[in-house]
């Protein structure tokens, strides 16, 4: 174990909104704490920030006077960097600007020890740049919390080509001993929340524009049936798109144009309008007070079809099949086939990334809707179909009335390939696979990071091995296919992981359904 002892001083430079976040986990923690920032009065005011926040504790019952007391005690305002000569670790928190943080390291240099740690907390720039000049670059890493650092348990540890093992493994240590769960990455655009989420903005951005449903009918599928607690366009506006444009920017950039990162020109527009989000009152959403409500589209009751028979095993809808039984309002039957939910009327599959007009054009009955895939079938309380556009609109009503007949409400949206979950999963799992391809991070650190940093409801890797790698594979390739996109190739690592029969994630559910 190899984690600061908590005698021992942090210096945390900038008190902005991650800073004083940082200082009150430092402080809380039992470490002696300096606050600096360049800008007059800002420090004392992230110290005012941090004693509201404790303040707030000490209501909820969650911390007693007299700990709100001590840890208040433990933070100091430095009135310039040169007081922070006993910091053991210095964490900076400033103005993403690679220039200013390279200037405040380099003063640094010069006023602690030798043996102090260097800690960054940017979050698109390169750890390796930003230590590249120092005189010791190897005592430097990414230390990159997450917003409300005192809540958000991830820290991302992050190394530059010239970190060297023991700064990172006090960093890691650290982290831990600070109540955090740590996760290793390498110096790269984006480290691994902030690249393997692009996808989550970016398929939803994609199938708006697209025409494929309306900003809340997207949202209500991913949270109602993918399991996510916010849908990406609630989250783009809680955000601030100006933000989340601009990491989108910075990873397409620094990816050299990758078309996987590629932004979106309707996030752009809003930029444009001046419609940021929450903060500005309108982004996807209108959040003034007389703004009218936008709900999903749902639609309207269907009749409940006189049976249903299952063609083969559904895969990861199966468990359907058993919520139908259950229902008891049809007779279910199988028989064999390929997948296939046979209703009077209507044929229905799980989507495989082709849209259903070309699969009705290439063997598959016309009267073909698919539907998407959910985290869980027996909970899902939304489900997304699409019609393939030979299809009749009696077809659309069956199907309708057979997933109303368990709960269910439906989106009926665009053909488009992979609808939303399954498209949006398939994508991030695809960059799961990608970023443990170039070895940015272990597939247990990436799966890791996406459900603590981001509230994923499972990381995306095994729930890729859940489904079956190999499904997801098709689907991308079906993807790849339907939109001659490069921007939907598959990673190798998900290649070798489907030829080899090995699971995505080491720790994969033996419930793999193939
Ligand atoms: P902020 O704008 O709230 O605070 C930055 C503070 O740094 C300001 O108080 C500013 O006066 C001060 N500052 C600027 N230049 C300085 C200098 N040369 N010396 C000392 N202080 C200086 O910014 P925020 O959001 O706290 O971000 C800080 C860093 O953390 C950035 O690198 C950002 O990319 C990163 N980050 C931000 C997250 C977020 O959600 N806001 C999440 C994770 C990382």
């Amino acid at each position: 174990m190899t984690a600061l002892s908590n005698h021992e001083t942090i210096a945390v430079i900038g008190s902005g909104a991650m800073g004083s976040g940082i200082a009150q986990v430092a402080a809380c923690a039992g470490h002696p704490v300096w606050l600096y920032d360049a800008k007059d009065g800002a420090a004392a005011q992230g110290r005012a920030n941090i004693l509201a926040s404790l303040d707030r504790l000490v209501s909820k019952g969650k911390v007693n006077e007299d700990e709100r007391n001590t840890i208040a005690s433990r933070i100091s305002v430095a009135s310039s960097l040169s007081v922070m000569t006993d910091a053991r670790l210095v964490i900076e928190a400033i103005v993403e600007n690679l220039e200013v943080k390279r200037a405040v390291f380099s003063e640094l240099e010069g006023i602690v020890s030798p043996s102090c740690i260097l800690a960054t907390n940017t979050s698109s720039l390169s750890v390796t740049a930003i230590a590249a000049g120092l005189e010791f670059p190897g005592r430097l890493a990414g230390f990159h919390f997450f917003n409300p650092a005192p809540i958000m348990k991830l820290v991302e540890i992050v190394s530059g080509l010239a970190s060297e093992p023991t700064t990172l493994d006090t960093l890691y240590d650290t982290a831990l001993a600070w109540g955090k769960e740590p996760v290793r990455a390498t110096s790269t655009p984006g480290f691994i929340v902030n690249r393997v989420a692009r996808p989550f903005y970016a398929e939803a951005l994609r199938l708006l524009e697209e025409g494929a449903a309306s900003v809340a009918t997207i949202d209500a599928v991913i949270k109602e049936s993918g399991g996510f607690r916010m849908g990406p366009f609630e989250l783009m506006d809680l955000i601030g798109h100006d933000v989340n444009f601009a990491v989108t920017r910075s990873v397409f950039e620094a990816y050299f144009g990758d078309p996987r990162f590629r932004p979106s020109l309707t996030q752009q527009e809003l930029i444009a309008a001046g419609w940021l989000g929450r903060k500005t009152g309108r982004g996807f959403y209108n959040y003034t007070a007389d703004a009218p409500q936008q709900s999903p589209d749902t639609a309207s009751p269907s009749q409940i079809p006189a049976f249903v028979v299952i063609e083969g095993n559904l895969g990861p809808a199966e468990a359907l099949v058993g919520e139908l039984e259950a229902k008891g309002l049809m007779t279910v039957t199988r028989e064999a086939g390929t997948g296939h939910i046979r209703i009077p009327g209507a044929t229905l599959a799980l989507s495989d990334g082709r849209t259903a007009t070309s699969r009705a054009t290439g063997g598959d009955r016309p009267d073909l809707i698919l539907f998407d895939l959910a985290l869980d079938y027996t909970k899902a309380s939304r489900i997304a179909i699409a019609p393939a556009d030979q299809a009749p609109s009696s077809a659309l009503s069956a199907a309708l009335g057979l997933f109303q007949s368990l709960g269910m409400a439906v989106s009926v949206i665009d053909d488009v390939p992979g609808l939303i979950v399954l498209r949006t999963l398939a994508m991030l799992a695809n960059e799961g696979a990608e970023a443990a391809l170039q070895q940015v991070a272990s597939p247990t650190d990436i799966d890791r990071a996406m459900t603590l940093g981001v509230n994923y409801p499972r990381g995306p890797l095994s729930w890729a091995d859940q489904i079956g790698a190999a499904r997801i594979l098709t689907v991308l390739e079906n993807l790849q296919m339907s939109y001659g996109d490069d921007r939907y190739r598959a990673s190798q690592f998900l290649r070798r992981s489907v030829n080899a029969q090995h699971s995505l994630h080491p720790q994969a559910s033996p419930d793999a359904i193939n």
